[in-house]
């Protein structure tokens, strides 16, 4: 496995919202990508069972958890293949898989002397499943993410001695490689420098979770339990499924892709428990911003959700891509607008790049006999020089991450052919039979820059990719790996062109 990428565990306390929708959907579109690349790529993505929420969720519901758990898993399974995530594991910390590997894992940190009993007091927030700091300077006493009331809580518990592993997080979080954006990094550096203080790892009075070996009043804090999830995953289908089978197919991660909320857990706690395991912690860690509705965090705490099932069935999965991945900045935060998406899609992905496929290969069937031109040119030109380009940025941005820049990188291209047709007027042109030929070597660029937008777009909008190659007729690149496939000048002249279908019709405002 030389590329394993992972969304969190989401929480089972409700049905997928737009939020995790949005993670996965970067998380699905990196995977492709390396795929593309010709790497093996393992992606991971999963739900988080236990702990108090999901515990309370199932008890207003009259249920138990491990019946709320079942139907929850499975629907998030369902709606990530409807959404066409390419996954290669989902992980349920509910398995029995998950259970082992946990335990494998707590026995190697015990053995490292970093776990010890101790009193944990303070206020607690159930939808962070997290202490807060200092939340007596706050006169609400409430969640600022989740706005609900904080409850106070003091156990016996078990902790992990974070504290000793101060100067390692210190190092891994100032790596300018290992936190991505910059200022989610600044973040964490920032709380990382004030001194790292032990944090509880178990739980008692919580039936709902995995019970710690040696200590039969206590479960996993949900937390110590997830993460593990990602370890677990790897070998989920293994028959000998284990920490160390894990470990030796491939770990270490190498992005956890993640919202801003959940950094702390992910960049600073999971790495020190894993060098406590004697294990590395992963390569990257990406914070991603929140979705935002009138600029508050969508969740179903604060009853603002946009149901991305709607969405869906009203436009389709790949529309909703395409605003998600084109439109937020991954790092920033982002308001989903019904205007702005109709917009979007309809400048875009209709008037712009299915406008273009259209009104050329209907040149080309009208002028050319249903065929591509029997001509084209070795000379660089304008469109070749502007793909080479677009393609160099393209790789550059989506090698960094950089999704919207990698996504307005082809469609500027694809703006620009449209530009350079509507200069060149090969409608006019085919008018005098001596510019035949010019009109011919106009026709073959636009249609080639086509190929190579339809390409660039397969990691994004892999339906949308494949409709515009088909449309291009019968190109056999089988040979070729994706990379290979991107270079000018590989559409055949005089290559059938089917009939031209719109791949994309525009929306209506509602
Ligand atoms: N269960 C934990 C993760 C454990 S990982 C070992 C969890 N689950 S969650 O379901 O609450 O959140 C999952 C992810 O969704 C987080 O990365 C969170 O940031 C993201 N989002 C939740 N609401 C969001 C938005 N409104 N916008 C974008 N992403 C948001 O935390």
């Amino acid at each position: 496995m030389n590329f394993i990428i992972t969304t969190p565990l989401y929480y089972v306390n409700d049905k997928p919202h737009l939020g995790s929708v949005y993670t996965t959907i970067i998380c699905d579109s990196i995977a492709r990508y390396k795929r593309l690349l010709g790497d093996n790529v393992l992606f991971i993505t999963g739900v988080d069972e236990h702990g108090l929420k999901i515990q309370r969720t199932a008890f207003e519901k009259g249920v138990s958890p491990r019946e709320h758990c079942d139907e929850y898993s499975s629907i998030f399974k369902k709606n990530w293949h409807e959404w066409n995530i390419s996954f290669d594991r989902f992980i349920r910390t509910t398995s029995k898989q998950h259970e082992k590997i946990v335990g494998e894992f707590y026995q190697r940190v015990r053995k490292s002397d970093d776990i010890y009993m101790g009193e944990q007091k303070g206020w607690y927030c159930v939808g962070c499943e997290e202490f807060k700091d200092n939340p007596e300077n706050s006169p609400t006493q409430k969640c600022p993410i989740h706005m609900k009331n904080l409850e106070w809580k003091n156990e016996n518990n078990l902790f992990f001695r974070l504290s000793k592993y101060q100067k390692e997080i210190e190092d891994l979080v100032n790596d300018q490689d290992f936190i991505q954006p910059k200022e989610r990094r600044n973040e964490i550096v920032n709380f990382v420098s004030k001194g790292l203080r032990d944090f509880s790892i178990s739980r008692t009075n919580l039936n709902w979770g995995i019970k710690v070996p040696d200590q039969e009043d206590h479960t996993f804090y949900v937390w110590f339990d997830a993460l593990l999830g990602y370890i677990s995953a790897i070998s989920l289908n293994d028959k000998e499924y284990s920490l160390d089978s894990s470990i030796s197919s491939g770990w270490p991660a190498s992005i956890h892709l993640i919202g801003k909320d959940i950094l702390r857990f992910h960049s600073v706690y999971w790495p020190a428990m894993l060098i406590s395991a004697g294990l590395k912690p992963p390569k990257k860690i990406i914070g991603h911003g929140f979705l935002t509705r009138e600029g508050k965090k969508m969740g179903k705490s604060l009853g603002n959700v946009l149901d991305p099932n709607i969405l869906k069935s009203k436009y389709g999965d790949e529309l909703v891509r395409w605003y998600l991945l084109k439109d937020i900045s991954l790092g920033s935060d982002g308001d989903f607008q019904d205007r702005r998406f109709v917009d979007i899609v309809n400048n875009d992905l209709a008037n712009t790049i299915g406008n273009l496929l259209n009104r050329t290969s209907s040149m080309s069937r009208k002028w050319f006999n249903n065929k591509t031109p029997d001509l084209r040119t070795d000379k660089s030109n304008e469109l070749k020089l502007m793909s080479k380009a677009t393609v160099r940025n393209y790789l550059e941005y989506f090698d960094n991450y950089k999704l919207d820049k990698a996504s307005n990188e082809l469609l500027n291209f694809a703006i620009n052919t449209n530009l350079y047709l509507n200069k060149k007027e090969p409608w006019s042109l085919v008018k005098d039979k001596n510019k035949l030929d010019e009109v011919k070597i106009i026709i073959y660029d636009v249609l080639e820059a086509t190929r190579i937008i339809g390409l660039l777009l397969e990691p994004i909008l892999p339906t949308f990719s494949s409709n515009i190659i088909n449309q291009l007729g019968e190109v056999d690149l089988q040979d070729k790996s994706w990379i290979e496939k991107l270079e000018w000048g590989l559409l055949p002249i005089s290559n059938d062109l089917p009939k031209p279908k719109p791949i994309i019709n525009k929306l209506e405002y509602e």
